[in-house]
C-alpha cells in the first residue's frame, strides 16, 4: 500500500484538475463575447431600451416550460424577489433549511420575518416533509424548498402540506439547475422558484440571478418589486409598493442569454461524471457514494461522499484532508455548521440593536436557535465529504479522484 501524501507519499494527482487549473471551471467563450461585444457596441447598458435581459428571461421561461421569468442581480435577490411577490406580513414565519446559503435566509429577515428550519433527511439532505408539517404555526406564511447540492426535494410530500395548510411554496434552485422531479423540473412545481448566475452555478454571469412562476400575479408583483415598485407605465411615476432595485443589466443579461444555451451540456456532463465516479468507488469498502432520489435528476453541483467510521477509523474531516492531499480537491462540511448558528442568529445582529425582525413585537414570540433544533443537519455537516465534480472533468481525471479516494480509504480501514 502507497503512502499517503499526507504523509509525506507521492499525491496520486499532481496535475491540477481542470476546475482548479482554469481557476474559472466555467465554460465561457465566444458566445458570450459576441453578446457583450453587441451590447457595448450598442451604448446601452440598462435593460429596458436593451434586448439581452429580456431574451434570457423569455429563454428561460421557455426552457423551463413556464410563462414568466423576472432576471435579477443575483440568487440572493431572486430569493428576495420572490418573497416580495408573496408580500407576508411583518412578523409572520418563513420555513426553510438549516443547510444552504445566506442568501435563502437573509430575504427572509429583510422581509421582517422569521426563518424557521426543517430537519433534513439523513439520506438525501433535503428538507424533511414531516420536519416542515411539525413546525408549521398560525404564523407561517411560506416554505423555501432547498434542493441543496442538486438534490430535488421531496415534492410530492411538500406540495401535498403547502395544499393543505394553504401556505406559498417558493423553490430555491440556486444549486438545481435543470434537476427533475418525477419528470418536472425544478422550479416549475412551487409557486415560484429562483435561481442564482454566481460564478459556481451550472450557468453563471459572475452576479446575477432570476425568478420563475407561472402565476400572472406573482410575475407581476416580482417584477414591480425588483424595480422599486415602478410600473413604468403612465405619465407620472408612481411606486406602489416598497420594492428595491434589483434589475439586470445588459452586460449581465448578454453572458446569461448565452450560458442559458449551454446550461443542459453543463448539467449532463456533470451527470456523466458523477455517475462515473459513482461507478468506481461504488466497491471501495467504507465508501459511501452520494445517493440520487429515486424518480429524479439530480444536477450534482455538489458531490458529497461518506465513509462507514467502523471501517475506515479516521474522523470525515481528516479524510477530506487527507483527500485534499492526494492532490484531486476535498473539502469537509459544506458550510461546517447549522446556518442558524452563525452570528447573525445567536446575536440577533441585524438592524442597529433593534434586534428587528427577532424582537418584533408583530411576532411577538421568543426566538432562539440552539445547536440540536436539526439534529439530522448538524450529523450531515459532519460526516460530508465533498469531492470535485465538474463539467470539464475527463475520465482520466474521474479515474484519480477514485483512485484517491480508495487510496485514502485503504490506508485508514480498521
Ligand atoms: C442554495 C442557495 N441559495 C441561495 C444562494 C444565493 O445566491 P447568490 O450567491 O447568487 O446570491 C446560493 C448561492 O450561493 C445558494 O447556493
Amino acid at each position: 500500500m502507497s503512502k499517503l501524501a499526507v504523509d509525506g507519499g507521492q499525491p496520486v494527482r499532481t496535475k491540477p484538475l481542470p476546475s482548479v487549473a482554469d481557476i474559472s471551471g466555467r465554460d465561457l467563450g465566444e458566445a458570450e463575447l459576441a453578446n457583450l461585444t453587441d451590447v457595448v457596441k450598442s451604448g446601452k447598458l440598462f435593460r429596458y431600451g436593451g434586448k439581452y435581459v429580456e431574451q434570457f428571461e423569455q429563454g428561460f421561461a421557455a426552457k423551463l416550460g413556464v410563462k414568466h421569468a423576472v432576471a435579477c442581480t443575483s440568487g440572493t435577490s431572486a430569493i428576495h424577489t420572490a418573497l416580495g411577490a408573496v408580500n407576508p406580513d411583518v412578523g409572520r414565519e418563513v420555513i426553510t433549511a438549516p443547510i444552504t446559503d445566506m442568501g435563502t435566509i437573509a430575504p427572509i429577515l429583510f422581509q421582517n420575518c422569521i426563518p424557521v428550519f426543517a430537519d433534513l433527511d439523513p439520506e438525501y439532505y433535503t428538507m424533511l416533509p414531516e420536519s416542515i408539517e411539525a413546525k408549521i404555526t398560525d404564523k407561517t406564511a411560506a416554505i423555501i424548498a432547498v434542493h441543496l447540492f442538486g438534490q430535488p426535494c421531496d415534492m410530492t410530500r411538500i406540495l401535498a402540506i403547502a395544499e393543505k395548510y394553504g401556505i406559498p411554496v417558493i423553490e430555491d434552485c440556486c444549486q438545481a439547475y435543470m434537476a427533475e422531479y418525477e419528470g418536472k423540473l425544478v422550479g416549475t412545481m412551487g409557486d415560484l422558484g429562483a435561481f442564482s448566475l454566481q460564478q459556481s452555478k451550472h450557468m453563471t454571469a459572475g452576479d446575477g440571478g432570476i425568478v420563475v412562476t407561472n402565476h400572472d400575479e406573482l410575475a407581476s408583483r416580482a417584477a414591480l418589486f425588483a424595480d422599486k415598485g415602478w410600473p413604468r407605465t403612465g405619465e407620472v411615476r408612481d411606486y406602489l409598493f416598497l420594492g428595491i432595485n434589483y434589475r439586470m443589466n445588459e452586460l449581465t443579461g448578454a453572458v446569461a442569454a448565452a450560458q442559458m444555451g449551454k446550461v443542459e451540456q453543463v448539467v449532463e456532463r456533470r451527470r456523466s461524471a458523477a455517475a462515473r465516479l459513482t461507478s468506481l468507488i461504488s466497491d471501495v469498502p467504507g465508501v459511501n457514494p452520494p445517493k440520487e432520489r429515486p424518480g429524479c435528476k439530480h444536477s450534482w453541483w455538489l458531490y458529497a461522499i461518506t465513509i462507514d467510521e467502523e471501517r475506515i477509523r479516521v474522523s470525515p474531516k481528516e479524510f477530506a484532508r487527507a483527500l485534499a492531499a492526494e492532490g484531486v480537491g476535498a473539502g469537509h462540511g459544506y458550510i461546517g455548521k447549522p446556518i442558524y448558528m452563525s452570528p447573525i442568529f445567536q446575536d440577533q445582529a441585524t438592524y442597529g440593536k433593534s434586534r428587528c425582525p427577532f424582537s418584533c413585537p408583530y411576532y411577538g414570540r421568543n426566538v432562539q436557535y440552539a445547536e440540536d433544533d436539526c439534529p439530522n443537519a448538524v450529523d450531515i455537516l459532519r460526516k460530508i465529504i465533498t469531492v470535485p465534480c465538474n463539467e470539464f472533468f475527463t475520465d482520466d481525471d474521474i479515474n484519480d479522484i477514485a483512485t484517491a479516494i480508495a487510496k485514502v480509504a485503504e490506508a485508514y480501514a480498521a
